[in-house]
């Protein structure tokens, strides 16, 4: 395991704390998530099940014996825990590197505790130098790039990738993102924009990083 992997993974075992016995599960995605679920997993009888934001988490919790449930059976869920490619100290994020980020961003919405998982490596001054990844739908990809460069992005199609909505991604780079909400919310207005991975309306409530020195625990 890299030294980066040890980190991500006292992160993610960290985050079993704000897990409330009996509770349903809001599970990420990512390989600091896949701690998370294989921590998760030494715990599982004392929690109900999980709702999974992507094919991939919800295979590795099945592997675990961990139920998934569908999330239009579920009305409470305590907790949310997922990674980040980037955090600032406002506990924004970006997110969606693996393309998971609508599914992240509705359970994320639903649940009332967000807790993000992350090594210090994800923790910058200014959101941005990760690529901003926007879920497109297919027919109004080239049409949202046009107006990502009005904006001073550089968007890249992230060709071949398909999301588990069936639709496409943009990488955006070198955008200035001065004040996330403010352009999350700009984004969330044009039309064939299914998600932008900004998480900043609704940044996480907790930010659990793994440093050389331990955890350090923001809120
Ligand atoms: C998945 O779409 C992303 O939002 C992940 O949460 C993010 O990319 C973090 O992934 P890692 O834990 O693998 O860095």
């Amino acid at each position: 395991m890299t030294p980066q992997d040890q980190l991500k993974q006292q992160a993610a075992q960290a985050a079993l704390e704000y897990v409330p016995a009996g509770s349903i599960v809001g599970v990420g995605t990512g390989s600091t998530v896949n701690f998370f679920i294989d921590a998760l997993a030494g715990i599982k009888n004392q929690i109900e099940g999980a709702v999974s934001s992507s094919e991939a988490s919800t295979k590795r919790l099945r592997a675990h014996g961990i139920e998934v449930l569908d999330l239009n059976a579920v009305s409470d869920v305590p907790v949310y825990v997922d990674g980040a490619d980037e955090t600032n100290a406002h506990l924004q994020l970006i997110k969606g590197g693996g393309g998971a980020l609508t599914r992240e961003k509705i359970i994320a919405q639903l649940a009332k505790k967000f807790v993000c998982v992350a090594d210090e490596s994800k923790m910058v001054q200014r959101l941005g130098k990760f690529p901003l990844p926007i879920e497109v739908i297919p027919m109004a990809r080239s049409m949202i790039a046009r107006e990502l460069v009005k904006l001073g992005g550089q968007p890249v199609y992230r060709d071949g990738f398909v999301t588990d909505n069936g639709n496409q991604i943009l990488d955006v780079h070198n955008l200035e993102i001065m004040e996330p909400a403010k352009l999350e919310a700009e984004l969330n207005n044009l039309p064939g924009i299914v998600t932008v991975g900004l998480f900043a309306i609704r940044p996480a409530d907790v930010l659990i990083l793994g440093t050389a020195n331990g955890i350090r625990t923001l809120t």
